[in-house]
Formats: C-alpha cells, sequence, structure tokens
C-alpha cells in the first residue's frame, strides 16, 4: 500500500504543497494521540473562555488548535492560517505560498461522549502582499487541497488536491497513513438523509417540505423508504456521505434571526464541499453552489446541503418551486 507521500508524488502534487500536507498529517497524529488518551491525559471538559462566535471553548479545542498554530507557522510554506478558534488571522511565514483554515476539532460537543470528532482543513494560495482577513476571502474553487482527519475506531484522513478524493488509514504499527481507498464515488442515489430534525420548526417552507416527504416514504410522493442518521459531527457525517451516499444538511433556519445558519464556510462548508465535488457529488446553499460563493468573512456561516448529486438535485428543485407558509417563530 502506497503511502501519504508516495501518493502525492505519484499525482505530481508540488513539493511545497506536499510538504504542507504532510505536515497536516504529522500534526494529526499527535491529535489522534490527545483525543485517544480522552481523560487519562486531563483532556476532556471545558475552558472558561469562549471563542469569537461565542461558543465555549472545549479544553481539547484549544490543545489542537495550538497544536495545528505551531505546526502550521514553523512549516515555512505557510503565509497565513485562519481557525474556528482564533478571532483574527494569524500571520506566519513572510515567504509563505499558502493560507491554511482549519476547523481543529470538528464536532466538541461529542469529546466528552467519547464519540466522533475529527480536523478539517481548506488550503489556498496566498495572494501577494501584506496579510490581512481580504487575503482569506477567495472563492472555495480555489482551494489548491482541502481534506479532513477522522479520529473514529481508526484514524482515517480524506484528501483532494483536484485529482478526485482519497482516504487513507492511519497504520497505528506505523504511524503512517495508507492509501487505502483511490477514486471515492459518492452514489448519486440514496435512501438516507442526515438533518437535525428538532429544528424542522424553524426550516424555510422548501426544506420543511422535502424532509417532510422523505419522512412520508411510500405512503409519500418519493414513494420509498428513506433512513436518517445524525452524528452531531460534520465530519462524522461526511464521511457517511462520502462512504455510502447520502444527503448531509445544516438549512437556514430562523430560531435565532441574528443567526440564520450554522456551519462556518472557510473552515467547513469550503473543503467538505470540494472533496464532495471531486467524489462526484454536489453542494449548495439552497441557492448558490457552495464552491462559488464569494466569502465575506472569515468566520461567515452558511446553509449546508451537501452529498450524492441526484438527492441533492431533488432537494434544490423544491428551492426552485415558490412556497406558501413560512416555518413557525418562537
Ligand atoms: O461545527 C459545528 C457542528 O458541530 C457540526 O460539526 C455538526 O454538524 C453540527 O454543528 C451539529 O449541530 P447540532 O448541535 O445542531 O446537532
Ligand atoms: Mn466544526
Amino acid at each position: 500500500m502506497q503511502n501519504l507521500a508516495q501518493t502525492l508524488t505519484a499525482q505530481a502534487v508540488n513539493a511545497s504543497l506536499a510538504d504542507l500536507l504532510l505536515t497536516l498529517a504529522d500534526t494529526s497524529k499527535a491529535i489522534s494521540q490527545a483525543v485517544r488518551h480522552g481523560a487519562l491525559a486531563g483532556v476532556l471538559g471545558a475552558t472558561e473562555q469562549e471563542n469569537v462566535q461565542g461558543e465555549t471553548q472545549k479544553k481539547l479545542d484549544v490543545i489542537t488548535n495550538d497544536m495545528l498554530k505551531d505546526a502550521l507557522k514553523a512549516a515555512g510554506n505557510v503565509r497565513g492560517i485562519a481557525s474556528e478558534e482564533e478571532d483574527y488571522v494569524v500571520e506566519a511565514d513572510k515567504d509563505g505560498e499558502y493560507l491554511v483554515c482549519f476547523d481543529p476539532l470538528d464536532g466538541s460537543s461529542n469529546i466528552d461522549i467519547n464519540s466522533l470528532v475529527g480536523t478539517i482543513f481548506s488550503v489556498l494560495p496566498a495572494p501577494q502582499g501584506e496579510l490581512t482577513e481580504q487575503s482569506f476571502l477567495q472563492k472555495g474553487r480555489n482551494q489548491v487541497a482541502a481534506g479532513y482527519v477522522l479520529y473514529g475506531p481508526s484514524t482515517m484522513m480524506a484528501l483532494t488536491t483536484g485529482n478526485g478524493t482519497q482516504f487513507y488509514t492511519l497504520d497505528p504499527k506505523t504511524g503512517e497513513f495508507l492509501l487505502t481507498e483511490e477514486k471515492v464515488a459518492i452514489t448519486p442515489d440514496t435512501g438516507e438523509f442526515a438533518i437535525n430534525m428538532s429544528n424542522q420548526r424553524f426550516w424555510e417552507a422548501p426544506m420543511q417540505t422535502y424532509i417532510a416527504d422523505l419522512v412520508l416514504g411510500k405512503i409519500g410522493p418519493r414513494e420509498r423508504a428513506f433512513n436518517m442518521r445524525w452524528i452531531a459531527a460534520m465530519v462524522g457525517d461526511v464521511h457517511r456521505v462520502l462512504c455510502r451516499g447520502g444527503i448531509f444538511t445544516y438549512p437556514t433556519d430562523n430560531k435565532n434571526p441574528n443567526k440564520p445558519f450554522k456551519l462556518r464556510l472557510m473552515y467547513e462548508a469550503n473543503p467538505m464541499a470540494l472533496l464532495v465535488e471531486q467524489a462526484g457529488g454536489k453542494a449548495s446553499t439552497g441557492y448558490e453552489t457552495i464552491l462559488d460563493i464569494e466569502p465575506q468573512e472569515i468566520h461567515q456561516r452558511v446553509a449546508v446541503i451537501l452529498g450524492s448529486a441526484n438527492e441533492v438535485d431533488v432537494c434544490l428543485s423544491y428551492h426552485d418551486q415558490d412556497y406558501a407558509g413560512e416555518p413557525e417563530v418562537e
């Protein structure tokens, strides 16, 4: 089996980008160790700090953010970083060619229950000149690489450098990421959906009707049964979609009128959208292709509908129609 370095060479990925991806892979191995030790290492539980988005930071959010930040600052080829856990962009190497956006530990509400978590990353080219937030505000289409590392029963990396999506599995004996799936392909049709149903009354009318039709199963307009799954970690739900198809959505809702979307564009939606498109799937907000969004700020949130191409199309067709009625406001 080929290791990560060998596959990057085989794909003719430029040497500097390959180095950066190997740095990310090495750091994720260390994160995997920290996560695995759990309560033994005293890393579970919350800190007293909040991040810029008003969420209480878990100890592991802070630890993993620092691990990635330190490694990327030392890498030499990174101009700057943007993280879910950093209020502002962080400057790294003056001559760095790349910008890295990351969610150091996605699904952190799963930490204390020993459930799935992962690291999501997105690599963009660094523009010339001074580093500002503006340097990062590039469409997801500009990503030169994107991926995640899932700290599950086995540690796996999903990666794309624009040559399809690959899966690697960390060999616990050698500490190497080995290529275990070369051409990930999402089935175009599916019988599985992922959404937080408890928000149902807050969704827009098209999403309410779409999900209601799935739940009706054989007696509804879809005339077949659908199953539901929700891991509460995007990284886990998207991994399932890449493995066996499905539709994953965190749609627009009006639960909190100041926060109509939950997932972050730069370090959640964009990298996942690239992985999904590279595996033959689709990713949209319901009205716009995720990778074509012009970002306005690094912590911007966005509605996400992604997965099996035909099922995403069905969901989008509901958004094309004119629905009467609005979701309930609380
Ligand atoms: O990062 C945000 C996130 O934790 C995602 O990983 C996950 O898909 C979602 O939020 C879970 O949301 P909820 O708490 O509504 O289930
Ligand atoms: Mn996250």
